[in-house]
């Protein structure tokens, strides 16, 4: 059998922190004096938080020097943090410790292919750190989703080749780096929004041995 490879995105696919993000962003752009909405936020997933700022600032018509933009970039990561300091394994999001275990019984390899700075502290929040045979995340990368680079050393990292790896992913920029990577790309969330998917679900409850096993096979 091929080897194959699982890379999973964190936010919004193994936990539900998009609500916190936007509630930290939204903060921010109140304290700058503007409305900040969900629509909106949709647009900073999968996005790191440098880009996320610039877009929040170009919403807000607002001009900031180079010192002034790195306090906001720290301010909000502050505030994020204090609502991620919270969480538990509550919040994982439904069936992900399932599909975690299958593939940990199979001992395929696993890796988590983040965006996020604050990747490791919340899988060890929420007691999911173990499953992972490798992190890469925000401070391994140069280049942001939609650019494949997080994946291609993911693959790299498990030793297994980037055509044969699966990616498990929640933001539109997520899915077409997983794609512009040669793997294969399984969208978790709204289908509509998602298209570009090889494969769509609306979470982890809707993936059943069949199509795991499925995967392994291919
Ligand atoms: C991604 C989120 O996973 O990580 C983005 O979808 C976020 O919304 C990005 O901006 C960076 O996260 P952090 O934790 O480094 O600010
Ligand atoms: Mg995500």
């Amino acid at each position: 059998m091929t080897k194959t490879g699982f890379i999973f995105d964190l936010d919004g696919v193994i936990v539900d922190t998009a609500k916190y993000h936007y509630l930290a962003w939204r903060n921010l752009a109140e304290e700058l004096g503007f409305e900040f909405t969900e629509e909106q936020n949709e647009l900073f997933k999968g996005v790191s938080r440098k880009r996320c700022l610039e877009i929040l600032l170009d919403i807000g018509k607002i001009e900031a020097s180079q010192e002034q933009f790195d306090r906001w970039m720290i301010e909000k990561n502050e505030d994020y943090l204090k609502y991620i300091e919270k969480m538990n394994a509550s919040e994982i999001l439904p069936d992900v410790p399932r599909v975690l275990e299958f593939l940990r019984k199979k001992q395929i390899p696993v890796a988590l292919g983040s965006a996020s700075k604050n990747a490791k502290p919340i899988l060890e929040k929420v007691g999911l750190l173990h499953y992972f045979d490798c992190i890469v995340d925000g401070n391994n990368v140069t280049k942001a989703k939609p650019n494949p680079e997080v994946f291609l050393i993911a693959a790299e990292k498990l030793g297994v080749s980037a055509v044969n790896c699966i990616v498990f992913e929640d933001a539109v920029a997520g899915i077409q780096a997983a794609n512009a990577a040669n793997m294969l790309s399984i969208g978790i969330g709204d289908s509509t929004v998602l298209s570009e998917a090889n494969y769509n679900f609306r979470d982890f409850r809707e993936i059943d041995l069949q199509f795991l096993n499925g995967l392994l096979k291919e």
